[in-house]
């Protein structure tokens, strides 16, 4: 059967939802990752920031512009600014914007959502869910998203890790200077180092210093797959993202790639029959 096509890596590998079900629902509510957790991800994605207040929200872009009704930076308002507004309707109004939704809108699908809430989640869920958290602007406030993001953590029990098991954390950034502020916090803590492109440098597989894990754009696996092999013969496992098509998919299979991070985790679970 094609499923057992599909199984020509050294193993099948964990699927993590991309700021949740995003392909389903609006991308970081509360909707997008019960329906992850629902459609059996093994991991769910999420960018955080922080808000003026000191608040840590699951948002991608420096603006709000794109993915709710209001205007500005995250890192200039406030949580109860961000909870006033609606961070859902933008996805139904594009999906189809002759037809407003005249239903009256679930909070799930239109809050805003902080870490805090998405960590409650995972917990109550009642299974081992990894959870891959992206550090955004790192920079902006020089080291206080790592420092809220490692106390969050540990008043969830997920600053280290479970006596005798992996994380089921990781950090994830493109900063590897925030990377190295929570290897030097938390060591317990894995961390990604995601490339949009691989700097001449870390051609040969190395990563910065510390860093277990890669986190290559599928452009760059599609382009150079040799790149893989190179990052496992250097000790690294590889997570890529993201991961939508079905023929990426069967290439990130072949190429033996530990991670898939996808906006469609049921469609890539049931592409790896595992559905
Ligand atoms: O999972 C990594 C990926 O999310 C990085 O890119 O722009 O979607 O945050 P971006
Ligand atoms: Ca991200």
């Amino acid at each position: 059967p094609a499923r057992d096509g599909l199984r020509l890596g050294r193993h099948s590998p964990a699927v993590v939802a991309h700021r949740g079900a995003s392909e389903d629902a609006p991308e970081h509510t509360l909707a997008a990752y019960r329906k992850a957790i629902e459609d059996g991800a093994d991991g769910l994605e999420c960018d955080v920031r922080l808000t003026a207040d000191g608040h840590l929200v699951c948002v991608h872009d420096r603006r709000i512009n794109r993915t709710s009704n209001g205007r500005g930076a995250v890192s200039a308002l406030e949580l109860a600014d961000l909870a006033a507004l609606d961070f859902g309707s933008w996805k139904g109004r594009a999906a189809d914007p002759e037809e407003p939704d005249q239903q009256t809108p679930d909070p799930d699908s239109t809050a805003v959502l902080t870490l805090e809430r998405l960590l409650e989640l995972v917990a109550d869920s009642g299974r081992r869910i990894e959870l891959a958290i992206e550090t955004k602007h790192p920079t902006r406030w020089a080291g206080q998203v790592e420092e809220r993001l490692l106390a969050l953590l540990g008043r969830f029990g997920l600053a280290e890790p479970p006596p005798g098991q992996v994380s089921p954390v990781r950090v994830m950034s493109f900063s590897a200077r925030s990377l190295q502020r929570i290897q030097a916090a938390a060591p317990g803590i894995p961390t990604v180092y995601l490339m949009q492109f691989v700097s001449p440098r870390l051609r040969d597989g190395r990563l910065p210093g510390g860093v277990r894990i890669a986190g290559p754009s599928v452009r760059i696996v599609r382009s150079h797959p040799g790149y893989v092999a190179r990052l496992h013969r250097a000790g690294h496992r590889v997570h890529v993202w993201t991961v939508n098509e079905p023929e990426d998919v069967e290439l990130c299979l072949r190429l033996g790639v530990d991670a898939i991070i996808t906006n469609r985790p049921r469609a890539v679970l049931t592409q790896l029959g595992r559905r």
